[in-house]
């Protein structure tokens, strides 16, 4: 059998990683500021995270979710704590589309309506209804195209209000920071306006934290930095380190009821043990604080380069935009300066994503290659 070929491939093939580096099958090290999409927070394969892995699939890996998993409430008790949100309710699931799927599904059902509004140049996933709130038609099937949604420009208040008057809206989603789309972000004003604009239309604030979540910019959520409080998060990438796990955060006011959200996979155990492992690392080694002062030097570091016109986004969510497209100078930091960083919609944006344990060494390294590139 043959895989589907759905994915454009570098000819890199990583077998092991440490930290912030990826090794090839020829023991060549490439340093990793892309941490796989986002994903990894706490650096590959950290000990601590390896070793409660390792003992939980000795103890057991899974069991449904039809008994008690004390790892769970652990998991939420310890998410609650580190994250600020202590009040908030936690389901659990498997993927990012998946927790936007369940967060448009109990806004649906909270609300009784099913229209949605979400923002130009949105990512929010590829299942049915995160796929129709996703600002790509490329990527949408006829099915998908059932959702009713709305997108609308970031930071047009007078818009949204518009169509929140009409009263079909159930829930308005955006992302903390957008990722896929390039690293805009509405002002505090926007953030603050929508959350009011919510409550007095009765449709729920969703906030997608999926990438822009679990430290990467410098705050443990990044609408954290612009002073609201939405009725419900989503969160995955890097809640797992790798392990595949999302969740998604709901204010104490939703009423939960049997039978109104549920998974096979998700909250077992295995992935309970990968998650509590990367909240206790993200505290003990001070990881939003190394994410702040090394965002910091990386932006210093970054004006100084020809070519950059503008450093967009926050924390570790970073996006240097040339004055040229960066296919080519992506594909020679991975073949010629063994470096990992990501694209995006825009063609002009070189994504920077690295593990949340990154030192100034790496950013050193990176400035180095690109000056010598471009
Ligand atoms: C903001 C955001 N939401 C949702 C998703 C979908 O997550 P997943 O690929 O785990 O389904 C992504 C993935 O890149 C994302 O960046």
């Amino acid at each position: 059998m043959n895989l589907f070929d759905v994915y454009p491939l570098y000819d890199v093939t990583p077998v092991k990683a440490k930290d912030m580096y990826v090794y090839d099958q020829n023991e060549v090290e490439y340093l990793d500021l892309y941490g796989g999409h986002g994903v990894i927070s706490i650096g590959h394969s950290h000990p601590h995270y390896t070793n409660a892995i390792t003992e939980q699939v000795n103890a057991i890996g899974f069991y449904s979710n039809a008994i008690q998993n004390p790892l769970q409430q652990k998991l939420a008790t310890l998410l609650g704590k580190v994250s600020g949100r202590e009040t908030d309710q936690l389901f659990l699931c498997n993927s990012g589309a998946e927790a936007v799927e369940n967060a448009l599904k109990l806004a649906s059902f909270v609300t009784g309506k099913s229209r949605v509004i979400a923002f130009k140049n949105a990512f929010h996933g590829r299942t049915s209804a995160a796929v129709s709130v996703t600002d790509n038609p490329i990527i949408q099937a006829p099915i998908n195209q059932c959702n009713p949604t709305t997108f609308l420009p970031l930071n047009q208040l007078d818009l949204l209000e518009n169509e929140l008057r009409k009263g079909t809206v159930s829930a308005v989603i955006i992302e903390g920071i957008q990722g896929v789309g390039g690293l805009d972000e509405g002002t505090s004003a926007f953030f603050k306006g929508v959350e009011r604009l919510c409550k007095e239309h009765e449709a729920l604030f969703i906030v997608d934290e999926i990438q822009s979540g679990y430290g990467r910019s410098g705050h443990f959520f990044s609408f954290q930095a612009h002073d609201i409080e939405p009725d419900i998060i989503t969160v995955a990438k890097g809640m797992g380190n790798g392990f595949p796990i999302a969740g998604i955060l709901i204010g104490s006011h939703i009423e939960a009821k049997h039978g109104m959200l549920g998974t096979t996979f998700g909250g077992n155990h295995l992935a309970c043990a990968a998650a509590i492992a990367v909240l206790e690392v993200i505290q003990q080694e001070a990881l939003l604080e190394n994410t702040q002062a090394m965002s910091t030097y990386f932006i210093q570091q970054a004006q100084q380069l020809k070519g950059v016109k503008q450093i967009k986004g926050r924390g570790l969510m970073l996006g240097l935009e040339f004055d040229v497209e960066v296919a080519t100078l992506r594909k020679k930091l991975i073949y010629d300066k063994h470096i990992f960083t990501g694209g995006a919609t825009n063609k002009n944006l070189l994504r920077i994503l690295p593990p949340l344990t990154i030192k100034k060494n790496h950013i050193d390294q990176c400035i180095i290659a690109l000056k010598d590139l471009v």
